[in-house]
């Protein structure tokens, strides 16, 4: 079956507390690994942008669990495709703090210096994502 990318964007909720990044972190590697779903989170206090990959069905399954999750919500789909290899293969989860987020990085994609994610375009969160994974560890 073939393979897609999803990228979204979302804001936390109250129900959101730090404590919370490191329980998403574990369960969804768990799950991500089970699926074959890989991908990259980016987290920086109020925003969560990320990227899945895997086969269509499973992306979309595992889209629908996460929209369900009420410590986050206003969630966007930046870019949903079609592609022919994966970006993060090695990455069940990548997560990327707000200190790899810096004021450069956000100018070069956006039009600030902060970090918002909902004004991004699909494009730039796709290239925004891809420069960020040299920043992390594999894992
Ligand atoms: C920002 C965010 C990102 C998440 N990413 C994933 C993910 O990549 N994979 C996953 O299985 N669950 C992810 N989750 C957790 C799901 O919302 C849900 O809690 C989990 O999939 C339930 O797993 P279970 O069915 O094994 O109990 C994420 C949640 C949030 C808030």
């Amino acid at each position: 079956m073939s393979l897609v990318r999803l990228i979204y964007v979302s804001k936390i909720t109250n129900q959101f507390a730090m404590s919370s990044l490191e329980d998403i972190l574990q369960v969804a590697r768990k799950n991500n690994e089970k699926n074959n779903i890989t991908g990259m989170l980016c987290f920086n206090r109020n925003f969560f942008l990320q990227s899945i990959e895997g086969t269509r069905d499973s992306v979309n399954a595992t889209y629908n669990k996460i929209l369900n999750d009420e410590r986050h919500h206003n969630a966007i789909i930046l870019e949903y495709s079609e592609i022919s290899a994966r970006d993060f293969a090695d990455w069940s989860m990548g997560y990327v703090p707000s200190s790899s987020l810096t004021a450069p990085l956000n100018l070069q994609f956006s039009g600030t210096t902060e970090f918002d994610p909902y004004s991004l375009s699909g494009q730039s969160a796709y290239q925004f994502l891809l420069k960020l994974k040299g920043t992390l560890p594999n894992i």
